[in-house]
């Protein structure tokens, strides 16, 4: 098939890659330029495992291409797929206008029998609002599909190519029938529901995500007060089928582009349409708690946190990504900063994204070891590979104390015990 892909951020570009990669003929377009050129060299406009290759490979096989016109990629496309960002406004609800725009810039291309799908995560109804538009502006009949888009950043490639369920949401049999062809190579699931239920589907799954991130967090705190072991009691729990071991990962809070974002978009539809949003009002607020509670933890420790020198291992909000959006580094720095701390940084990806943030309020080191120099205490904040392997008891000896806040559980007992002298205070564990 012939498709065209709007948007070229993570969605967009795993979902046109691996389009080509299975065998359809794909344009990407954004509206970009700068990005497009890039593209057009293999070069992705942000660090994703995999997927620079892959680009490369279905460049070369001419079943990828890039481009900043949208007649390029639109007319003649069997399936328009939209998958440009939808951020959050000020109160919490979700900004349509690249959605919009991306819809007003395609339609005068689009054919008879396209179809038109939209992956960007949007409130319910915006798919028909955006159908609307097409065939009032543009006097087009058009069929509209919701096929929300589930893949993590970090592992976009892999969830792209296999994906636990895709879903279709449509009024019309014929284009739900032909979105399905599209992904058969990929031998996934299929869920055909209607467009509202596809939309209502991704908010859904991500803010109970988000709550059970959340959930946990709050059974960890008071694992602390009770001398319970939140891993083992995670366990226990995630072997009942029903619960799942997945997302029972105590920390520092959620973050990223699209839990913090999503939580809050539902809660303002919950708002609308006369729904108490409590449960999610609690969602976010233990959050907010957990991405500062490293530093309630150092606060308690020494008391006064001036002068003291803090090393932060990892700034972006999850390992194999550099992206900052919402990171939990970015409270905490804060927070350590404003109470007269010097905070050293190290991140393998996301220290270019970082100073767009935090800029010249902390330091940032070139190597885990530089960071660990003459430190008060190391904050574990992401568990890149590099950090959950190092040699911590060997690195200790050059800190100035061996305290270590570890923000995401990333030692067992036995690799700490070994460690001399260490001070390690983890989430919802014993102090060792
Ligand atoms: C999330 C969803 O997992 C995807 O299914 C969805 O497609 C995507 O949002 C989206 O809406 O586009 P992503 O934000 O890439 O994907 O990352 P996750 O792996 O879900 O992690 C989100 C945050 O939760 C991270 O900060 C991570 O550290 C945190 N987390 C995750 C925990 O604190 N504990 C856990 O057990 C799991």
């Amino acid at each position: 098939m012939k498709i065209a892909v709007i948007g070229t951020g993570y969605v967009g570009l795993s979902t046109g890659v691996c389009l080509a990669e299975i065998g359809h003929t794909v344009t990407c377009i954004d509206i970009d330029q700068k990005k497009i050129q890039h593209l057009q060299k293999g070069i992705p406009p942000f660090y994703e495992p995999g997927i620079g290759e892959m680009i490369m490979n279905n460049v070369n096989k001419t079943k990828l291409f890039f481009s900043s016109s949208h007649r390029d990629g639109v007319a003649g496309a069997d399936i328009v797929i939209i998958a440009v960002g939808t951020p959050q406004r000020e109160d919490g609800s979700c900004n349509l206008t690249f959605l919009e725009q991306a819809a007003i810039d395609s339609a005068p291309y689009l054919e008879k029998e396209s179809i038109f799908v939209i992956k960007s995560t949007v409130p319910i109804g915006t798919n028909e609002t955006i159908q609307k538009l097409i065939e009032s502006r543009f006097q087009k009949k058009v069929q509209i599909v919701s096929n929300p888009e589930f893949l993590r950043q970090g592992s976009a490639i892999f969830d792209t190519m296999h994906p636990d369920r895709i879903v279709i949401g449509s009024e019309n049999k014929d284009a739900s029938e032909k979105i399905a062809e599209m992904y058969r190579p990929l031998n996934a699931p299929i869920l055909i529901t209607s467009i509202r239920s596809a939309e209502m589907i991704k908010y859904a799954s991500n803010a109970f995500l988000a709550t059970k991130i959340s959930y946990i967090n709050y059974i960890a705190n008071l694992c602390e007060q009770v001398g319970a072991d939140v891993e083992d009691v995670a366990q226990g729990m995630g072997t009942d089928k029903r619960i799942s071991p997945a997302f029972l990962q105590a920390g520092i809070g959620y973050g990223g582009s699209c839990f913090p974002k999503d939580v809050k978009a539902l809660l303002a539809i919950s708002k609308e349409n006369g729904i108490n949003p409590g449960l999610l009002q609690e969602t976010v607020a233990m959050n907010e708690h957990q991405q500062t509670i490293l530093v309630s933890k150092a606060l308690q420790r020494f008391q006064t946190l001036k002068e003291k020198r803090f090393a932060l291992l990892g700034l972006s909000f999850k390992p194999e990504t550099d992206d900052m959006r919402e990171a939990p580094s970015i409270p905490m720095a804060k927070q350590l900063v404003e109470l007269g701390a010097e905070v050293i940084a190290y991140d393998p990806k996301a220290v270019h994204n970082a100073k767009k943030i935090l800029g010249s309020t902390i330091k940032y080191a070139d190597s885990i070891d530089e960071a660990f120099l003459h430190a008060d205490a190391i904050f574990i904040v992401t568990e890149w590979g590099e950090i959950t392997n190092m040699d911590i008891g060997n690195l200790l000896k050059t800190a100035k104390s061996p305290i270590v806040f570890d923000g995401r559980n990333c030692f067992d007992e036995k690799k700490i015990k070994a460690c001399d002298s260490i001070e390690y205070y983890s989430i919802g564990k014993p102090v060792l």
